[in-house]
Formats: C-alpha cells, sequence, structure tokens
C-alpha cells in the first residue's frame, strides 16, 4: 500500500498535492490508503513522494474542483479516497462521470457537498457576534458546525462584515479578520468568546416583538433552525415560551375587532448627538446614533467617513451604496474600485487621504431582491449637512475634491456647474483649496466602452490636480 496525507484533512491544496503526486505516479485508488494525519498508522506504507512521475498530470473537468473543496470540508472518513477514485475514473476513461448523477461515487459527493451547504448555510445565519467589552468595534463569535467549513465560509464573512473586526471561534478552528487580512488558527473554547452583551437583550426585545404567532410553524421552524444550534442563539432562549402560547396568541388575535390600519406617522427629526470629544472616533460614534432625517431606519447603518484624521485631502462623494451600507466603510464598491485604480495610476496612497460622502445612510428602493440607489432629497443633504461640516472642522485638509454634483453642492453651494466648472481650482472662506470632478459611478454609467475610457481619463486628468496641489502645499 501507498501511504496518503492530507494535512489539514480538510485543505484543498494539501490534497491535491496528493492526489497529483498519486495520478502522475499511476497509483491506481485500491493501492492508496489515506491516513488521518492524527491517527497515522503503524504499518508503514511507501509514501507518494517518493514514487517517481510516470506521467504529465492529466487536465482535470472543471466542475470537480469547487464539488473537492466542498467534500473535503465534510468529516466523512473516506472522503479523500472518494474523491480521488473519481479523479482516477474521469481522467483514465470517464471524462463525464460527474454527469452520471445514478453512479455510486458521484451520488455519494453529491450528498457529502450538500451536506457541506446545508451546514455552510447555517454557519451564515446562525453566527451571532458578540461585542468584546472595553474594545471598539472588536466582535467575536462561537459557533460549533458540523463540519469542516470555517475556511469556506470565512470570505461570506469578510465581504458582509468588511467594517468590523471580528472574529469566529469554533472547536477545530478559528478565523479573524482585523479590517485587512483573514487569518486563521486553532480551534477555542466557548469559554474564550465574551458572553451576553447589551444587544443581544436589544435583539431578544426585538425579535419577540417581530414574531408573528399566526405564521409560526413549529416543525418548518425545527427544520430550519435545528435545536442543536439554539444554545448559542441569544432568540432561541425565547422561543419556547413563544411557541406555547401562539396558539391562544392566534385566538385573541382572531377575537379582536378589526381595526383600520394606522397611518404611519413619521417620526420628527432628532437633534444630532453630540460626540463625546473632538476626535474623529467620537464624531464617527455620534453619527451611527444619528436620527436627523428617515434615512437610517432602512439602511443598515452610518456610513462615515473613513482616513487619517491629520489627512491632508479630503475626498468627498455622494452617499454609500448597496456595498458601503453592508460593510460600513466608504467607497469599496464598483465606484471605489474604479477610484481606486485612478488614485493607483496616479501613484497617490488611498490610506492617507480622508474619504467621506455628503449623505452618510444608502437611500434606496426594493426591487426584488435588489436595492436600487435613490438620489437624497434635498432635505436628507440638508439634515446629513452637519457630519460633512464637523468632518471638515476636525480633519482640517489642506484640500477638498468633490466628486459629483451632490458633494460639489454640500461644498460650494447650490448652483454650481459641475461641467462647466470641474477640474478648476476655487478656495474656500477658510482658505482651504477645492476642485470638483465627475462622480466615479457616473463614470461607469458611460454606455459603450469608448465613452466609458473617455469619462475615466478625464477623472484620472482632474485627480491629477491633487498631485500638483499637494506638492505646493
Ligand atoms: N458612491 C459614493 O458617492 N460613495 C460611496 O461611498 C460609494 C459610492
Amino acid at each position: 500500500m501507498i501511504r496518503a496525507i492530507v494535512d489539514p484533512p480538510w485543505d484543498f491544496s494539501a490534497w491535491r498535492a496528493q492526489a497529483r503526486m498519486a495520478l502522475r505516479g499511476g497509483i491506481e485508488p485500491a493501492s492508496i490508503d489515506w491516513q488521518d494525519p492524527q491517527h497515522l498508522s503503524l504499518l508503514d506504507g511507501l509514501a507518494l513522494n517518493a514514487i517517481p512521475a510516470r506521467i504529465d498530470a492529466p487536465r482535470v473537468p472543471r466542475a470537480f474542483l469547487p464539488l473537492a473543496a466542498r467534500v473535503l470540508a465534510h468529516r466523512e472518513p473516506q472522503r479523500h479516497a472518494l474523491l480521488y477514485r473519481l479523479l482516477w475514473r474521469m481522467t483514465h476513461s470517464e471524462p463525464h462521470l460527474l454527469t452520471h448523477v445514478t453512479d455510486r461515487d458521484v451520488h455519494r459527493a453529491r450528498e457529502l457537498e450538500k451536506a457541506v451547504r446545508r451546514d455552510a448555510h447555517k454557519m451564515k445565519a446562525f453566527v451571532r457576534f458578540r461585542a468584546v467589552p472595553g474594545e471598539d468595534n472588536a466582535y467575536v463569535a462561537w459557533f460549533e458546525p458540523v463540519n469542516n467549513i470555517v475556511d469556506l465560509v470565512a470570505p461570506f464573512f469578510m465581504r458582509r462584515f468588511a467594517g468590523m473586526r471580528w472574529a469566529i471561534l469554533t472547536p477545530d478552528r478559528s478565523v479573524s479578520w482585523d479590517l485587512q487580512t483573514l487569518s486563521f488558527g486553532h480551534g477555542a473554547l466557548q469559554s474564550d468568546a465574551p458572553g451576553d452583551d447589551a444587544q443581544e437583550s436589544l435583539w431578544r426585545t426585538y425579535y419577540a416583538n417581530i414574531f408573528n404567532p399566526a405564521r409560526t410553524n413549529p416543525r418548518m421552524m425545527r427544520q430550519e433552525m435545528p435545536q442543536k444550534y439554539w444554545k448559542n442563539l441569544p432568540e432561541a432562549q425565547l422561543l419556547p415560551d413563544l411557541l406555547r402560547n401562539a396558539g391562544h396568541r392566534v385566538r385573541d388575535m382572531a377575537e379582536r375587532v378589526p381595526q383600520p390600519p394606522r397611518r404611519r406617522i413619521p417620526l420628527p427629526p432628532l437633534p444630532a448627538p453630540d460626540p463625546a470629544d473632538d476626535s474623529l472616533a467620537a464624531l464617527k460614534a455620534a453619527a451611527r446614533e444619528c436620527r436627523r432625517c428617515l434615512l437610517w431606519e432602512p439602511a443598515t447603518q452610518t456610513v462615515f467617513g473613513e482616513g487619517p484624521q491629520d489627512a491632508r485631502v479630503m475626498i468627498v462623494g455622494e452617499q454609500p451604496g448597496d456595498e458601503e451600507d453592508l460593510s460600513g466603510r466608504p467607497f469599496v464598491g464598483p465606484a471605489g474600485k474604479l477610484f481606486n485604480g485612478a488614485l493607483a495610476e496616479l501613484g497617490i496612497d488611498r490610506a492617507q487621504i480622508y474619504i467621506t460622502n455628503a449623505v452618510k445612510h444608502f437611500k434606496f428602493e426594493r426591487r426584488g431582491k435588489f436595492r436600487l440607489h435613490r438620489n437624497p432629497e434635498p432635505s436628507e443633504r440638508a439634515a446629513c449637512r452637519i457630519w460633512l461640516e464637523r468632518e471638515l472642522a476636525t480633519v482640517r485638509p489642506h484640500i477638498v475634491v468633490c466628486m459629483g454634483a451632490t458633494a460639489s453642492e454640500a461644498v460650494f453651494g447650490k448652483g454650481f456647474r459641475l461641467l462647466q466648472e470641474r477640474g478648476v481650482w476655487r478656495t474656500l472662506v477658510d482658505g482651504t483649496r477645492a476642485f470638483a470632478t465627475v462622480h466615479p459611478a457616473w463614470v461607469l454609467r458611460q454606455r459603450d466602452a469608448t465613452q466609458r475610457d473617455a469619462a475615466y481619463r478625464n477623472l484620472v486628468d482632474d485627480l491629477r490636480l491633487l498631485v500638483s496641489g499637494t506638492a505646493e502645499d
């Protein structure tokens, strides 16, 4: 027998390296003993890397790779052998094997893949972060997945919570995000994660309020939220009582005299919360609670500016988009990527500049599963102005760049004509130098590639003023 060891056993590259050596050595599936690195057999076999290569590695059908990555995440001890058998058969005589859904090996691989997908879905739905006491914007979650799915699911959390520092601990593996890098580490204990926090009691109150007894189907609910996850879900503590009382709450609802629906009266705007001190961090924390207009309600969060407090350049955009709303950071979506490209072309380091928006909440309209950008109303822009003014007063940039008409009006006032006055230096009342250019999203909206290219070149040319402007500074 020939020994193959995949270490760590869920890792796709580790398995692929072994499988490739075996294929190139012409080793048949039945001759390989796939050993668990934690329980190595005492009966020594020949290691795979001692086998000389006899043939070039054959091409592998594309669809096999994502399937293999998921199957490897399953705890099934036979998965390495199963995948190698599939690989051998596909590269020898059955290139279309994966389309034979009734084949025993294919069927088993699909079953394992399905279980891993289900497990990953549960992890996405049931991870609950808890604030780390005494730290700003740091969260830890404890989760017990059935399989080794942490590496597979981590990129989802990175995208979804890009603006938070977080860690997810599981018994076998942990992953953390520090706003820049995902790092993986060993497993942990539940006691390593913080206990119940204030946000959880808020969440429980909210959950109890939105729980609709008339729509409750306990069987479906247990299927979607299996009981084994309940112990780590704050809202699950409420479920036994909510389910027990659902029956008579529905009867009460049915017996109540119908009332006409109440007209929704918008809450009056509230004054802006005061920052605790004059730092940028305190300003950002205060803006998180802003209720000066109604945009905060459907939005996920306030997207405040980011960058150094002593930045010499401040960029002002219009309002966050879908990705910015989810991640909590400005200019990280498609317009942000185009803008990053322009900065890189000019040799400007984004980390040195302060980037913000005239309006700090995403305004959108729902269309099915999409959220379409809507322009903020003058009243919403006016309500949000106070935050831009405070950012300007705190950062005190030497140069301000307005991208698009909304930002230009917020800085230069109403009546500013962007297309005539773009790329021209102006001086604000406090002596700060400023100019306007088009918004990167406008560049992306150009109809064809030639127009888009020309619009992009003009944006880069306008931004080039920054290079000469900061040199003179
Ligand atoms: N458009 C903006 O104006 N700001 C962002 O943050 C993203 C897109």
